[in-house]
């Protein structure tokens, strides 16, 4: 193991919270979070998942902050260091993290692609001469166009590693100062225009009066599930931050803060997109496709839609960029802290690699590379890397480290993390009551729903 010479540190405590909600607020707050709730009923769900985030969500994110700052290590050495107190080694851990940010990235970058493309399209005034049947269709021309696709996660990958490449505070940190406030602004001024639509009404009416005869038991799971993607949990990019904090901050506050706004941007992001689809006479249950079909579509109908559409798609690419930074950033700093290598060389070959594993991903709508995959697994290689590490790996790895910090963290240390800078030394308890009962509990029921041993739906056959 490497030893630590001086390691990098954030500027600033709101340095952190900017980058660690940059990693947060992604494709999953305005793609992912709208099309799922609008699958499962809205309010009702948004409530569920207001709970999972607090009971679940904030509770692992304070764990990982904690394990990283403890350690001043990315995960693999943080396992090391930590598991000393618990005589088995935990690093296995940090590396199913690391395999997660390989995965992750690779795919994530593909879609990141799609936006900056629909950016370049909304410029180039594609929209105003196409009906709203060809614009939909482009998405699907543009999912089976490998090389457009390779190009643009090319594009997004260059933007990632010349960020990471910076360094914690030159890169990351400079970055996130940046694009967050951008970030936060567009989507402000989205949300006024979004009021002055008749749709709005009914959309706030959707989102926030819960009807509980829409309650799908697996909804409940898919907002847990949801909760720990959206939080960035569950494979070590919140340990790796953490690790770049000093001994002052109070990590339950700043954990609360973290939370609070990720969850605003999802909720304000629904607001944003639903009274456009209400206003507009189409179905928040249009799905994945929700974001790149049916959006522009409307983009194209409305005036000034142009502007709109191309701020839009840049909240969108500003939105994933901070996270794909945090992705990269686990792997990178992994190979630093572990085998003694400069941030530069660390980040472009892991940057490198990372490009290579996208390929297939951003080919598997063409069909140019791995002919049968789906006929063979039933989904083709984009939706199984998908599949792979939503479903998989960051669920048993979140389990892990809820189970980890609650069970086998050596007790001092732990209470010593906790309690360090905060006032809130009183929860406690209640934190520990969670991460030891209710977080795997909880984590555990998802695994074994997402792999098909038990059906919730009819085991409460409702
Ligand atoms: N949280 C991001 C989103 O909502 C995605 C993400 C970034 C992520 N880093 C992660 C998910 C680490 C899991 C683990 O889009």
């Amino acid at each position: 193991m490497a030893v630590n010479q001086t390691r990098e540190q954030w500027g600033s405590k709101l340095g952190f919270i900017l980058a660690a909600t940059g990693s947060a607020v992604g494709l999953g707050n305005l793609w992912k979070f709208p099309y799922i709730t609008g699958e499962n009923g809205g309010g009702i769900f948004v409530l569920i998942y207001l709970v999972c985030i607090a009971v679940v969500g904030i509770p692992v994110f304070l764990a990982e902050v904690m394990i990283g700052r403890a350690t001043q290590s990315s995960p693999v050495v943080a396992f090391d260091k930590l598991s000393n107190a618990s005589k088995t080694n935990w690093n296995f851990v940090g590396w199913i993290g690391v395999f997660s940010g390989f995965i992750i990235l690779s795919y994530y970058s593909v879609v990141a692609g799609w936006a900056l493309n629909y950016t370049l399209m909304s410029i180039s005034h594609f929209f105003d001469t196409l009906s709203p049947d060809k614009i939909s269709q482009t998405f699907d021309v543009l999912y089976a166009s490998g090389d457009i696709n390779v190009f643009w996660h090319a594009v997004f990958m260059l933007l990632t590693v010349g960020v990471v490449y910076g360094g914690i505070k030159g890169g990351i940190e400079k970055w996130s100062r940046i694009l967050m406030p951008l970030l936060l602004g567009i989507l402000v001024v989205l949300f006024f225009y979004a009021m002055t639509l008749d749709g709005f009404g009914r959309s706030f009416k959707f989102l926030f009066y819960p009807d509980v005869s829409k309650l799908k038991p697996s909804g409940v799971l898919e907002a847990l599930g949801h909760a720990f993607f959206t939080l960035s949990l569950g494979m070590g990019a919140i340990i790796t931050y953490g690790s770049y904090l000093s001994k002052k901050e109070d990590l339950v506050k700043t954990s609360v803060i973290i939370a609070v706004l990720d969850t605003a941007v999802a909720i304000i992001a629904t607001l944003v997109l639903f009274p456009i689809i209400f206003t507009f006479g189409y179905e928040p249950q249009a799905g994945p496709g929700l974001l790149f079909k049916t959006l522009p579509i409307i983009f194209s109908q409305i005036p000034g839609g142009m502007i709109l559409s191309i701020i839009f798609f840049l909240l969108v690419v500003f939105a994933a960029l901070t996270s794909g930074m945090s992705l990269l950033e686990v792997v990178s700093a992994n190979f630093i802290d572990l085998l003694g290598w400069g941030r530069k060389k660390a980040v472009l070959i892991m940057g490198s690699i990372i490009f290579i594993i996208g390929i297939p991903s951003a080919l598997s709508g063409s069909g140019a590379i791995f002919k049968n995959w789906e006929v063979i697994y039933g989904i083709n290689f984009f939706d199984t890397v998908d599949y792979l590490a939503s479903n998989w790996l960051l669920p048993i790895g979140g389990l892990l480290i809820a189970v980890f910090t609650g069970w086998f963290m050596d007790r001092r240390v732990r209470e010593n993390e906790f309690m360090t800078g905060t006032s809130f030394g009183r929860g406690y308890k209640y934190w520990l009551f969670l991460i030891r009962f209710v977080a795997p509990v909880a984590v555990f029921i998802i695994v074994l729903q997402r792999v098909g041993f038990i059906n919730i739906d009819k085991l409460f056959s409702w």
